[in-house]
């Protein structure tokens, strides 16, 4: 037997009691039997005939029957032994449901005699049903702004048994955001309330499962779960953070319009708008709104504009990002720009000195200043000029150079430079600039005028008209504009004797001379005198030309021969005589035929009328350069001139073995009778000039005898300045002439004086 059978027998003898005690008013006492519900069919529930009082042979005469309401069948009476036990399991639960106490009233029917008697089975509740949830889950949306200690009613379990067999707790699964907290409603029902112990983050848990169990108060208690699932709900709390605080980026300035500069990023823990994110310049100047824009959902910013390393080398942009819940976040873009070599070097001239002085030195010709507007390397310099010119740069401070001249400038030599400065820089690719300067040289008065000749020899036939112009000198100088400009003036002779101002004058613009008076050979046969040339530079530069002008006779020939047609192959023509300056070897003559117009001449031509020969003379055997001159005698043909005596040349040539001592005695005569002559040309001019009348003073001269031929008497070519007398031509004494000129310098010495004879061919 188990306990319930032993509780129920216990409880049949109470009721026993009652039913025995109150026989008289069973009527109205029903009894009462208990039983377990689940309890298994045919337990035992009570013995009617202990029960009622009555013997089991007179309870079953009688004839017992148990009469149900509601359920018919539940109990079964064994008329034998008045044992009354259950048919069948009985529900609880399915008999009462939630109606406490179950009880199922009965009537025990008796026939003979008949009575009838009130009976009731209280169905007493076990825990059999667990606490079951209607939802299998639970969805709570919870705002993460929600402040701990908010309560959040949930679904209560329900449990078919009643009583503390009911729910009677609810627990959670553990977790850091919430607990259960139990409230007794006042229908008796027990509800769970989640209670938030600490603030919610949705950025750092969304979501949360918990399972919520709801246990009943039975022994052992039953649980039911649920799934409670919380999505925390998103407020914008979170403003968009940036990846980088801050972002530098490099870029080339030549870097095309359209090109990424940067891609900012930032992020918003948020969800939904509340982290859509909008890029926009925080605070942009004019400038970085012109240069740059920036996508507004990509955060990438783009070159909208050139740069130029020179006007700006740093941009920095404050980019904002905004969320939709309006919350925003900042980060700063350094933008530097680097340099590219796109700048040229430049070449300022702060001052430049044109014309310069030639012969200047160290002359500071240009100032100027180079720069480059880009930086590094792409503005370190170099400055050069031509190789070829007398000019240096010297680097001074700041890139300043000065310009200067190196040697002394010649203007005569160049009178203008064009120099290229070149201006490069070091950077890749490399860049240069020209500047070309021209400068020009000035003219200073360095350069005397030169005469074209050191001495000038001028004829001047005799009896000329006066003003005359007998010829002219020339100089010239290389200076430029007045430096160059040449005046002319008469000179001092150095005879002071010589009344040059009444001779000649000079135009002082030309150079030309004029004889001022009729000269007249036998007064006055040559003179000399210096011309100077002189510029207008200042100081003014001159220089100085002997002019020498010799008196040509009208009347006679110097240089004409008479040879009579009869002469005989070797007749003595005539002599030339040839002096030299200078000494020793240089001074040795010697003289040569140069040319005859007729070599037959003499050598038999005699039906000739005239001819003429032509005479080189005076060649220096050991001067270098063999220095040589000529002479031209004009020899006549005449007929009737037999008569003539024999002179000292005929009789040279009939005595040719000792010509030389003939020679020397001929020498000596001339040297002494052109003393002679000199003493009294000087006494003649002294008479001259004191009787003041031209022809009372006339000047013994020879007359010729015969009509007058052209005189063609020329020391040409290179016979040098000392060569004093041009020529000395000896005759016979009866037939020649002692003809020369006189000495053109008074002090003049004979240094070296040779003579020639010219002899007819035999
Ligand atoms: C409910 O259960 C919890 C945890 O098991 C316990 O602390 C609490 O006392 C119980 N409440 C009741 C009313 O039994
Ligand atoms: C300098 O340049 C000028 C103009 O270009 C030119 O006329 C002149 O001949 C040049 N002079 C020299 C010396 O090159
Ligand atoms: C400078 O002069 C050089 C040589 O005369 C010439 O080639 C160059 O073009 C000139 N530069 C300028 C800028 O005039
Ligand atoms: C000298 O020559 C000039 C011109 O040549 C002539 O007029 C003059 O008559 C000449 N005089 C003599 C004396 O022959």
């Amino acid at each position: 037997m188990d306990a319930r059978v032993e509780c129920a027998v216990q409880q049949r003898q109470v009721l026993f009691l009652c039913v025995f005690l109150g026989m008289s008013w069973a009527a109205e006492e029903p009894l009462v039997y208990f039983v377990e519900e689940e309890a298994e069919r045919g337990t035992l529930l009570a013995n009617l005939a202990h029960d009622l009082g009555l013997g089991m042979e007179e309870l079953s005469a009688r004839e017992p029957r148990v009469i149900s309401d509601q359920k018919i069948g539940f109990l079964l009476l064994d008329p034998l032994t008045g044992d009354v036990s259950l048919n069948e399991k009985l529900d609880r639960e399915e008999l009462c449901g939630p109606k406490e106490p179950c009880v199922l009233p009965f009537q025990l029917l008796m026939e003979k005699p008949f009575e009838i008697f009130r009976a009731k089975l209280w169905v007493r509740d076990i825990n059999d049903h667990s606490p079951v949830f209607l939802d299998r889950e639970i969805l709570l949306k919870i705002l993460e702004s929600t402040t701990p200690g908010a309560a959040f009613l949930l679904q209560s379990a329900q449990d078919s048994d009643i009583g503390t067999n009911n729910v009677r707790n609810y627990t959670i699964s553990p977790n850091a955001y919430f607990h259960i907290s139990v409230h007794n409603g006042a229908d008796g029902i027990i509800y769970p309330e989640l209670v938030l112990d600490r603030p919610l983050d949705r950025e750092e848990v969304p979501e949360l499962s918990l399972i919520l169990t709801a246990l009943d108060g039975g022994s052992p208690p039953r649980s039911g779960t649920t799934l409670v699932r919380i999505l925390v709900l998103d407020i914008n709390d979170n403003a968009p953070e940036f990846v980088q605080p801050l972002y530098k980026v490099q870029l080339c300035e030549d870097s095309p319009v359209g090109s990424l500069v940067v891609t900012v990023s930032a992020r918003d823990l948020d969800t939904g708008s509340n982290g859509e994110i909008v890029y926009a310049f925080f605070y942009a100047t004019e400038r970085i709104l012109n240069t740059f824009q920036i996508n507004p959902t990509s955060g990438s910013v783009y070159l909208k504009a050139e740069l130029n390393y020179e006007v700006i080398q740093t941009y920095t942009l404050t980019i904002q990002a905004k969320d939709g819940g309006g919350l925003s976040g900042k980060c700063t873009v350094v933008i530097q720009v680097t340099d590219i070599n796109d700048n040229p070097p430049e070449l300022l001239m702060s001052s430049l000195t044109s014309p310069i002085q030639e012969n200047s030195l160290e002359t500071v010709v240009a100032v100027f200043r180079i720069r480059d507007r880009d930086s590094g390397n792409n503005a370190k310099m170099v400055c050069s000029i031509q190789d070829d010119l007398p000019f240096v740069l010297k680097p001074s401070v700041e890139n300043y150079y000065t310009l200067v001249t190196d040697s002394p400038l010649d203007r005569e030599e160049r009178a203008e430079y064009n120099i290229t400065i070149t201006v490069t820089d070091m950077g890749t690719p490399r860049l240069k600039t020209e500047h070309n300067i021209t400068v020009l040289v000035s003219d200073v008065n360095d350069n005397a005028p030169t005469f074209t000749q050191t001495s000038y020899t001028l004829w001047v036939r005799e009896n000329n008209s006066p003003a005359l112009h007998i010829g002219s000198v020339s100089a010239t100088d290389t200076d430029a504009g007045a430096n160059a400009q040449v005046t002319y003036s008469l000179l001092p002779p150095p005879d002071p004797l010589v009344p040059l101002a009444s001779l000649v004058s000079i135009n002082t613009d030309n150079g030309h001379l004029f004889a001022l008076t009729s000269l007249d050979y036998e007064a006055l046969r040559a003179f000399e005198f210096h011309v100077g040339a002189t510029d207008r530079g200042s100081p003014a530069l001159s220089s100085q030309a002997l002019v020498r002008v010799l008196v040509a006779d009208n009347a006679s020939a110097p240089c004409t021969e008479l040879v009579p047609r009869a002469a005989e192959p070797g007749y003595l023509v005539t002599k030339v005589v040839a002096v030299d300056g200078d000494a020793g070897q240089n001074a040795w003559l010697s003289y040569q035929l140069l040319k005859a117009t007729e070599p037959g001449l003499f050598g038999g031509g005699r039906q000739r009328r005239g001819a003429h020969a032509r005479l080189l003379s005076e060649r220096d055997d050991n001067g270098e350069p063999p220095l040589s001159a000529s002479v031209t005698l004009h020899v006549l043909l005449v007929d009737g001139f037999a008569a003539l005596p024999a002179g000292p040349e005929a009789e040279a040539a009939a005595a040719p073995a000792d010509p030389l001592t003939v020679y020397l005695v001929v020498a000596l005569a001339s040297v002494s009778s052109l003393f002679l002559f000199s003493v009294l040309v000087f006494v003649a001019v002294r008479l001259c000039r004191r009787g003041g009348a031209a022809s009372a003073g006339r000047c013994p001269v020879a007359e010729g005898h015969f009509p007058g031929h052209l005189v063609d008497v020329s020391g040409t070519g290179t016979l040098s300045q000392s060569y004093q007398c041009e020529v000395g031509l000896m005759g016979g004494s009866g037939t020649g002439e002692f003809k020369f000129l006189k000495p053109i310098l008074p002090n003049l010495a004979f240094q070296n004086l040779s003579v020639a004879s010219c002899y007819l061919n035999p």
